[in-house]
């Protein structure tokens, strides 16, 4: 049954009468109207719903609401990674899409926890990211790109 509780999405702060064991991804989703973050598989296993939870990238499609709550939040609309950006352009990343937020939520915990990674870190830290366009090779040179 629904109960009140409080989310901090983006830094704002959001009160919500839901199930507390809602997925985060539809209160993201469907009650915010934040739709960057994408549904996939629902089961953990396609990253494509992949947000920030205290800054370590998390699947919305697995989180529950109540585990969410009195942790920063953060989705692809509220990320700062400007030079990730310009390296994903640069890199022409994208092919159908789907994947890529959760793909650049990804990525920018990698480099926020590992400035300079190697093409191992970047594979074990992008490993349950998939993409069925198979752009994997452009996200690992993007990530090159754009480490220190
Ligand atoms: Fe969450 Fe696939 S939708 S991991």
């Amino acid at each position: 049954s629904d109960e009140q509780l409080t989310l901090t999405i983006n830094g704002k702060t959001f009160t919500l009468d839901v199930d507390p064991q809602m997925p985060i991804l539809w209160a993201i989703r469907d009650l915010l109207g934040l739709t960057g973050t994408k549904y996939g598989c629902g089961a953990g296993l396609c990253g494509a719903c992949t947000v920030h939870l205290d800054g370590k990238p998390a699947r919305a499609c697995l989180t529950t609401v109540s585990h969410a709550q009195g942790k920063q939040v953060t989705t692809i609309e509220g990320l700062e990674f400007a030079e990730l950006k310009q390296a994903w352009s640069d890199n022409n990343v994208p092919q159908c899409g789907y994947c890529q937020s959760g793909q650049l939520m990804s990525a920018a915990a990698l480099l926020a926890a590992n400035p300079s990674p190697s093409d191992e870190d970047i594979d074990s830290a992008m490993f349950g990211n998939i993409c069925r366009c198979g752009t994997y090779t452009r996200i690992r040179t993007a990530i090159h790109d754009t480490a220190k």
